[in-house]
């Protein structure tokens, strides 16, 4: 496998929508998504059910996701309490989440930027004595939608300060999608004076059209990870002016046209997104999923027109 999709549909796609999915559900969907070849998935969070109902039940969802042997199923964790709750549901990968700015921090979790830092730390080397797998978001990384862009320096000294708490990965989100591929490709070009590119890891929106551009960019700046979610299916509750996350089907296609190998042929996340679509209630389907059905339809027969 030359790029590795990290499908995050179940847990940034799921908590932006209106409705939201029971257990039987969000399993339903990680079981479409698991026989389209998703091998790396952000299966949940572990956060208040106040601050997000969608996330309710997570508990009981860890320990039903299929095939866990053959895939890496991640959960969100804003403080130990959620860590703590996630390795007691089974989850052998931890996302500890860091945004880069002041007030995303008290938004989102209300922390300081100061706490959450500390916290991530405290979390990751945590997991790192209990042989639990951390991985450390910076989110807003580009811009943060209160108080404006980012500067990249910020964004390397949090990386590094999670690298050097022993995160598995750094993966740099562009949670309002307001990045560009140069911004990207400054942003990691300052993140790899500090870390190898195998441990860096990006997660783009596509609000403003330029996740696949910004994929491309990263791709050529070494990266080797990209998280998207089915269907586009996704925004952030806690971020005004967030939309969907780039949409897997359209991340498995240009990086099979361009010769790259991810595991996932992008035809089998036709159903899929049709599934999320069913599930969800919103009409989902990125740039190329119009193009995508009708190649299924000519290909494989049954519903395969732009509907
Ligand atoms: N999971 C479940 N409940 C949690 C929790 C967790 N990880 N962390 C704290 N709580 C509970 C506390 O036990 C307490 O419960 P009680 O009212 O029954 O006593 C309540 O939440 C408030 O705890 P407090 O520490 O004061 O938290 P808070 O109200 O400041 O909320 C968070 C902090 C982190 C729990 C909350 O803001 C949150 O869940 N945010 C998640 C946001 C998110 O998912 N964003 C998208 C992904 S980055
Ligand atoms: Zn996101």
């Amino acid at each position: 496998m030359d790029i590795r999709i990290n499908e995050v549909g179940l847990r940034d796609g799921l908590q932006s929508q209106g409705k939201t999915l029971t257990v039987e559900e969000r399993l339903k969907l990680a079981e479409a998504l698991a026989g389209a070849g998703l091998r790396f998935m952000e299966a949940g969070s572990f956060v208040s059910a106040k601050a997000v109902p969608q996330m309710a039940g997570t508990e009981e969802l860890f320990p039903r996701l299929p095939v866990p042997e053959r895939i890496q199923y991640a959960a969100l964790v804003p403080n130990m309490k959620g860590y703590e709750r996630a390795v007691a549901a089974g989850a052998r990968t931890v996302n500890v989440v860091l945004s880069v700015t002041e007030t995303m921090n008290q938004k989102n979790i209300n922390m300081s930027l100061a706490r959450t830092a500390e916290v991530c730390e405290q979390i990751v080397t945590r997991a790192a004595d209990e042989g639990i797998n951390a991985q450390a978001y910076l989110a807003v990384a580009f811009e943060c939608p209160f108080e404006g862009p980012v500067a990249p320096e910020v964004v390397a000294h949090y990386g590094e300060r999670m690298k050097d708490a022993g995160a598995g990965k750094v993966i740099v989100a562009d949670t309002i999608g307001a990045a560009d591929p140069a911004k990207v490709d400054t942003v990691l070009g300052l993140l790899l004076k500090h870390l190898e590119a195998e441990r860096l890891s990006c997660h783009f929106h596509d609000t403003r059209g330029m996740a696949l551009a910004n994929i491309h960019a990263a791709v050529l700046a070494g990266v080797r990870e990209f998280d998207a979610s089915i269907g586009g299916l996704g925004g952030c509750p806690f971020s005004p002016g967030a939309s969907g996350n780039v949409a897997t089907e359209d991340v498995a296609l240009m990086l099979r046209s361009m010769g790259l190998e991810t595991g996932i042929d992008p035809l089998d996340l036709v159903p899929v997104v049709r599934e999320a679509e069913r599930l969800t209630g919103t009409a989902l389907g990125g740039k190329a999923f119009r193009w995508l059905s009708r190649q299924y339809g000519k290909t494989r027969g049954g519903q395969g027109d732009d509907q």
